[in-house]
């Protein structure tokens, strides 16, 4: 059964919805089978495969190729270097927004960063293509390449993250720290991360004419339209993009990049359909990373353990020719109350590829640091870290001093430390050991992540056969979208799960916006919920007006719609099913349109941001210094659940990063080369199931009444924060070593 209360309020939604439902995902069966089209699966008619040749240098000038011995394999069939490809409408290195890439697409034989595409190989094969590439054994004219945090020239941004300001600072930190009775002074370092998603970039392009269609995983199939268009010359709708599956995004595949215009470009030369996939070390380059990040954070407190003063002052790295800045240090903006806070950015421009959003940009690394550095603090004033969590609990935001649209952290808290057992931890490190004699240590972090939403749409249609079709250009990432909007859907139409179709996963379909920012849940439901609102007023007007409808006369906001079924509210035994109203209306169906964007006189009124808490045990080998994450216990708090299994199953995976970031994650630099020495996933460690722990995620009850009207916030991100800093806090308390370089290894603890 599914309902709707025909008002904005959602709060109307009943229980026996489909909203709330744990449904397992929709798209489960065709994955787990193998019946799961991904892009790199089609295989239009002529299909030729292409294959990138890459720097291997970071800095300087590629002098020649040889293209006559590529050309002189059997397989190969064409060449595409900066002096044959087609040319482009548009300019590649264009940016009027910061949803755009900077890209090298062959315009010039520049070489900005190592693994930059120099050369597209096409053949009739994948081994020809691949061959062929090998043989263009390139020349280069090589520069010495600047490499780390101190390697080259520091410059304060414009801007951080999305076009938010670089510095901030409320009330007077020297003077809180002055005033401070206890005082902190430390710096930590992440390093650069790459997103590895399982599934690589691919594309497969078909031109006809001056249409276009593509497969290619995408975040934002519509921002892919603009961006393509202007760069080819034609019209958004001219360009057909189908990603019904991702196999995973993590942010990487948000933005157009330079590959996928490669794979365009490359079917244009050729006439014929091409795909090109990355290799796994050619997702260490083009296509964005996490940037390193220093943060020189500063805390003080008076006598009770209460904040005077916090400030982080964060460097971190972009690329020589585009600007993205990891914004680190704003999440101290929304996290403990704090009569004085600075925060402040600056970076350096270095011979890489150009980060980009992964996996919480800026709350990920923020948080590991912050939430050391308050561990560090809670130790200073010999308090618990939780103890000195709630004494600093802020009630407005720190920053603009807002209330919060909701906000229960403290329930995260209370909750998330009664299931872990969190009080019958021991204050000083290294008191406790497992039967094993393995080191046991307890830790802690405040997880937070913005409320956001992007703008999107949907089309709702009710059909006289009594079923319903929503439509959105949906993401599917593999976080369950497609069902948890599909729940939305039906009860949006009042219609049961099995009569509802629901269609997702192609540009021909309404614009959903970005699958980004944790907002597409937020943004979308909103849509749908709109547009199935907007069919249902319709069909109301029309039984309503018409004396031959027993809902005659029942007013304005009078009726309900209930399974398939409209309802008179004053009297629910009185109804008529949708497809009577249909038929007797002589319509074949009616359609519904909505728009899901923020409110704007909400933002500004309040501050919106998810919270948890998570508690992490650690064991540590005193001997071999070996850490291994063995419980973790997450409580979060984001509004609305939609659906309970998707989204603990969120939750699963990003504690699952914050482990990865505290423990795993690194891309080594080579410094003479500027090369990563580990672009591959041997070495560059993500957890394997042996290294994910125990897992508990706490769905805490949250009502929002401010977000939006369904009150959905974002899970995507949220539980990376926490975790990767409450890994670390339990590394020092099993040891007694504070380690501030991330990822903790072993060879720090020994
Ligand atoms: Mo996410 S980094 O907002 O795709």
């Amino acid at each position: 059964m599914s309902d709707i209360a025909l008002t904005s309020d959602a709060a109307h939604l009943r229980q026996g919805s489909s909203i709330g439902q744990p449904l397992t995902r929709r798209d489960g069966p065709l994955k787990v089978t193998g019946a799961a089209r991904y892009a790199a699966d089609n295989h239009p008619d002529g299909m030729l495969f292409a294959v990138l040749a890459v720097s291997s240098i970071a800095r300087g000038r590629v002098l020649g190729l040889d293209v006559a011995a590529a050309k002189a394999h059997p397989g190969v069939v064409e060449v595409m270097t900066s002096t044959n490809r087609p040319p482009l409408a548009g300019d590649p290195e264009a940016k009027d927004s910061p949803f755009m890439f900077r890209m090298e697409v062959l315009q010039n034989d520049l070489v900005r960063y190592p693994q930059q595409p120099i050369a597209v190989v096409i053949a009739k094969t994948l081994e020809a293509a691949t061959e062929g590439a090998f043989l263009l054994t390139p020349r280069y004219e090589a520069q010495m390449p600047r490499v780390g945090l101190d390697g080259a020239e520091v410059f304060v941004p414009d801007s951080v993250g999305v076009g938010k300001p670089s510095a901030m600072q409320h009330g007077d930190v020297e003077a809180g720290l002055g005033a401070a009775s206890c005082r902190m002074d430390a710096t930590y370092d992440t390093p650069a991360q790459y997103h590895n998603a399982m599934e690589p970039h691919a594309i497969v392009a078909s031109w006809n004419g001056d249409t276009l269609l593509l497969d290619t995983p995408s975040q934002g199939m519509a921002m892919a339209q603009a961006r393509l268009a202007t760069l080819f010359g034609i019209r958004p709708g001219d360009i057909h993009i189908r990603s019904p599956f991702l196999g995973g995004g993590f942010g990487s595949k948000g933005l157009v990049n330079g590959p996928q215009v490669l794979g365009i470009l490359a079917a244009r030369l050729v006439g014929r359909p091409v795909k090109l996939v990355l290799r796994r070390e050619q997702m260490y380059g083009p296509v964005g990373h996490r940037a390193p990040t220093r943060q020189m954070i500063r805390m003080g407190t008076d006598a009770e353990g209460g904040f005077t003063a916090i400030a982080n002052h964060v460097r971190t790295a972009t690329s020589t020719y585009d600007d993205f800045i990891e914004p680190a240090g704003d999440v101290a903006h929304t996290l403990y109350a704090t009569p004085a806070l600075a925060t402040s950015h600056e970076a350096v421009r270095l011979d890489t590829g150009t980060p980009m959003f992964m996996r919480a940009p800026g709350e990920a690394s923020g948080s590991i640091a912050l939430e050391s550095a308050v561990d560090e603090m809670a130790e200073a004033c010999g308090m618990d870290p939780l103890a000195f969590r709630l004494k600093n609990y802020a009630e407005v935001e720190p920053a603009s001093g807002k209330p919060f649209s909701s906000k229960a952290l403290r329930e995260c808290y209370a909750q998330g430390a009664a299931r872990f057992g969190w009080w019958e931890r021991p204050v000083r490190p290294r008191q406790m050991r497992d039967a094993d004699g393995l080191l046991v240590g307890w830790g802690m972090g405040t997880a937070t992540f913005p409320a956001l939403m992007f703008a999107g749409n949907a089309r709702a249609t009710l059909r006289a056969d009594g079923t319903g079709l929503v439509e959105t250009g949906a993401h599917d990432m593999g976080q369950g979208a497609w069902t948890a909007l599909a729940q939305v859907a039906a009860d949006g139409l009042g219609l049961p799960l099995d009569r509802l179709e629901f269609r997702s996963g192609t540009s021909d379909l309404p614009d959903a916006g970005i699958a980004g920012g944790s907002a597409h849940m937020a943004t979308v439901s909103t849509a749908i919920h709109k547009a199935g609102g907007e069919v249902i007023a319709r069909l109301a007007e029309l039984a309503m007006g018409d004396e031959r409808s027993p809902l005659f006369g029942a007013g304005n906001m009078g009726v309900i719609a209930r399974g398939g079924r409209l309802h008179r509210l004053d009297d629910e035994g009185r109804s008529e099913t949708y497809a009577e109203i249909l038929v007797r209306a002589g319509l074949s169906e009616i359609e519904g349109n909505g728009t899901g964007t923020a409110d704007p006189a909400a933002q500004n009124a309040f501050a919106m941001h998810a919270h948890g808490a998570v508690f992490v045990e650690v064991k540590v080998d005193p001997e071999f210094g070996q850490i291994r994450a063995t419980r973790v216990v997450g409580a979060f708090a984001a509004g609305r659940v939609i659906n309970p299994r998707m989204v603990r199953s969120q939750y699963y995976g990003g504690m699952i990063w914050g482990v990865s970031f505290a423990l795993h994650e690194h891309a080594v630099t080579d410094r003479r080369s500027g090369r990563i020495m580990n672009a591959n996933l041997a070495e560059y460690h993500v957890p394997v199931n042996a290294d994910v722990p125990s897992l508990e995620a706490i769905l805490v009850e949250e009502h929002d009444p401010h977000v939006n009207p369904l009150g959905i916030k974002g899970v995507g991100e949220i539980s990376i924060t926490g975790t990767a800093g409450a890994v670390a806090n339990a590394v020092w308390h099993a040891t007694g070593v504070r380690v501030r370089r991330f990822p903790i290894t072993l060879e720090a603890l020994i």
